[in-house]
Order: C-alpha cells, then sequence, then structure tokens
C-alpha cells in the first residue's frame, strides 16, 4: 500500500476539496496548514485517515515532519491574494516562493518524487493576447504573480536536476460552496452570493462586460488527482479552467434566476489592475492529463449556492 498524500493549504478552499477525494477513494491524507486563512470546519466533516499538522509550510521542521510517511504532495499552501501581496510583499515571498523550495526540498530529501503544485493565471497579467496559451510569455504585475511563477521555475529545476515528477497547474477562477465569502479577500462569486442573499445589491466593478473564464473546484480537483498520474510530468505548467467565457453582468444574472433575487447590481469603478478579460486554451491540459472539465458554469453555481455558508 503507497504512503499517505500531502495536501499543504489543506484547510484551505481547494486544498480541503482535493483532500476530501482522496479520503472518499480510501487513501491516507495528511494536511499541512497553519490555518491563516484556511477553516477547521472545511476538515470537520471529512471522514478517513485524516493527519493534520498545523504548521508553516515555509518551516522546514514543519514541512519534514508533516512529510513523514508521505508518498506524493498536493502544495496549495499560499498566501492566496494580490491584494495582500502588494500590502506585504515579504510575507507573501517567504510563504509563496520560500514555502515552494522548503516544500520540494524537503520531499526531495525524503525521497518523494512526486509534487504537484498550485500555479496561477495571474502569471499572464494583462498580456492581451487570447486565449492564454502556456508557451505564452509571462507578464507578473503583481508580487503575487512573481511568487507563483518563481515556484513553477523551481517545480521545473526540480524535475530537471532531480528527476522528480513535478507539474504546476494554472488556475484561472476557481469557485465552490466551500469558499469563503467572509474573507477580506473574498472573490467576486461569493460576494455575489452573499449580497443577493441577504436582499442586498452586489456590487460589480466597472460595467460588467469583463469576462472571466471560471472552473467549479470538482474540476480542478480532477485535475490535481489527473495530474498526479501523469506519467509525463517534467514540471510543465498547464492551465486548468473551462476554456471559456463568461461575462461579470451575465454571471450575476446567473445567480440573481437561481436565487430567485429580483435586486439589480451596482457598478463601482473599476478596479486598478483588474484585467479586461481572460480565457484560456486548455489544449494541453486535455492531451498531457486526459482532463476536461464538466461541470458547467451554471451548474456549479447551483452547487455553490446550495454549499453556501454550510462550511462557515
Ligand atoms: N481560488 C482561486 O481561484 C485560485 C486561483 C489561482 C490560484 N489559486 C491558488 O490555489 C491555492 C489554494 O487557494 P484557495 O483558493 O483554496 O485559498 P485558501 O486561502 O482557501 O487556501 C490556502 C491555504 O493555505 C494555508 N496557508 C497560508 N499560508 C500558509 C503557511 N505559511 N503555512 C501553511 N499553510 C498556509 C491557508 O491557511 C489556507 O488553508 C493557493 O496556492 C492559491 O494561490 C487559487
Amino acid at each position: 500500500m503507497p504512503g499517505r498524500f500531502l495536501v499543504t493549504g489543506g484547510a484551505g478552499f481547494i486544498g480541503s476539496s482535493i483532500a476530501e477525494a482522496l479520503l472518499a477513494r480510501g487513501d491516507r491524507v495528511t494536511v499541512l496548514d497553519d490555518f491563516s486563512t484556511g477553516r477547521e470546519a472545511n476538515l470537520s466533516a471529512l471522514k478517513g485517515d485524516l493527519e493534520v499538522v498545523r504548521g508553516d509550510v515555509s518551516s522546514a521542521d514543519d514541512v519534514a515532519r508533516a512529510l513523514r510517511d508521505v508518498h506524493a504532495v498536493f502544495h496549495e499552501a499560499a498566501i492566496p491574494s494580490v491584494v495582500r501581496s502588494v500590502a506585504e510583499p515579504e510575507v507573501a515571498d517567504r510563504t509563496n516562493v520560500h514555502g515552494t523550495i522548503c516544500v520540494l526540498e524537503n520531499a526531495r530529501r525524503a525521497g518523494v518524487k512526486r509534487v504537484v503544485f498550485a500555479a496561477s493565471a495571474a502569471a499572464y497579467g494583462d498580456e492581451p493576447t487570447l486565449p492564454k496559451r502556456e508557451d505564452m510569455t509571462t507578464h507578473p504585475l503583481s508580487p503575487y504573480a512573481v511568487a507563483k511563477i518563481a515556484s513553477e521555475h523551481y517545480m521545473r529545476v526540480y524535475a530537471s536536476l532531480h528527476g522528480m515528477q513535478t507539474l504546476s497547474l494554472r488556475y484561472f477562477n476557481v469557485f465552490g460552496g466551500r469558499q469563503d465569502p467572509k474573507s477580506e479577500y473574498a472573490a467576486a462569486i461569493p460576494r455575489f452570493v452573499a449580497a443577493l442573499k441577504s436582499g442586498a445589491q452586489p456590487t460589480i466593478f466597472g460595467d460588467g462586460e469583463q469576462t472571466r473564464d471560471f472552473c467549479h473546484v470538482s474540476d480542478v480537483v480532477e485535475a490535481n488527482l489527473a495530474a498526479m498520474r501523469c506519467d509525463s510530468a517534467r514540471g510543465q505548467a498547464v492551465n486548468i479552467v473551462r476554456g471559456e467565457i463568461t461575462m461579470v453582468n451575465a454571471l450575476v444574472q446567473m445567480l440573481s434566476r437561481i436565487l430567485k433575487a429580483s435586486v439589480l447590481p451596482k457598478h463601482e469603478a473599476e478596479r486598478p489592475g483588474d484585467i479586461r478579460h481572460s480565457c484560456a486554451d486548455i489544449t494541453l491540459a486535455r492531451t498531457l492529463l486526459s482532463w476536461s472539465p464538466r461541470v458547467l458554469v451554471e451548474e456549479g453555481l447551483k452547487e455553490t449556492v446550495a454549499g453556501f455558508g454550510a462550511h462557515a
């Protein structure tokens, strides 16, 4: 029987969803998390052989402790906020870059060969060409994006130097019921749901005609499991998203329909640094990982609304 999977950031939105899927298929899981944005409630309902290590992903001691009996790592831990990375770049760097080296180096020392990393579409920045392909030049606009790109390079270097099987999955806009609407850095969908549920007007920054490429968290989990199985993992970066555009106005309309809400959104000034359009080419994910997204945006929104608040 193989060892355990380590999920760093496993108390968070995506990490706990990966842990849940692993446990559901009978795998053993260790979660390493400092619970800075992750929540006990994301783990308390999980059933199976789950060990939780409360610690810091940028501490070699904590990571080495969490790697005990582990054979593969899903590295999700990060300060996931662009805004915070701008306000506190050194803090973000410590977790988001040093944390990655710490995971890779301690994995190498422990003889762990496979690491799948949570990278980000932030790597593309405001490069206007659409759809985004992995071979495009990266264009980071924040310390968060710099850290994600640096981590991708470390994934590649540990594959070429040490023969590790690593992959970086570039997530775009991931959504699902477990996302925290109360977080200071909450993403748009949980904020829209929270507003519509309470009868308040959701706030759209700009005219709402900007577009985003979304992906339900269950598809992101499947992509991680596929990445872990991939025989030709050599540190490549792979877009993980639906590969289709949704206008923000249309998104709010879908949510209003699902929630039977009649309140209209209010529009505020566009936020500096917000990109206008985002959409990915997912050919590489289809060919390298044999993965395709399954959950349509509207279906995923129904699950999100149903799960909303259930994990608070
Ligand atoms: N949600 C998205 O749309 C999205 C998009 C692109 C990339 N990502 C990346 O996916 C990963 C998971 O994001 P999420 O949306 O689940 O966010 P999240 O905040 O729910 O999860 C991040 C987890 O990392 C933990 N963490 C933070 N600093 C830590 C540290 N120093 N030591 C140990 N644990 C630490 C947090 O407590 C939290 O549980 C992150 O790396 C994020 O950058 C997310």
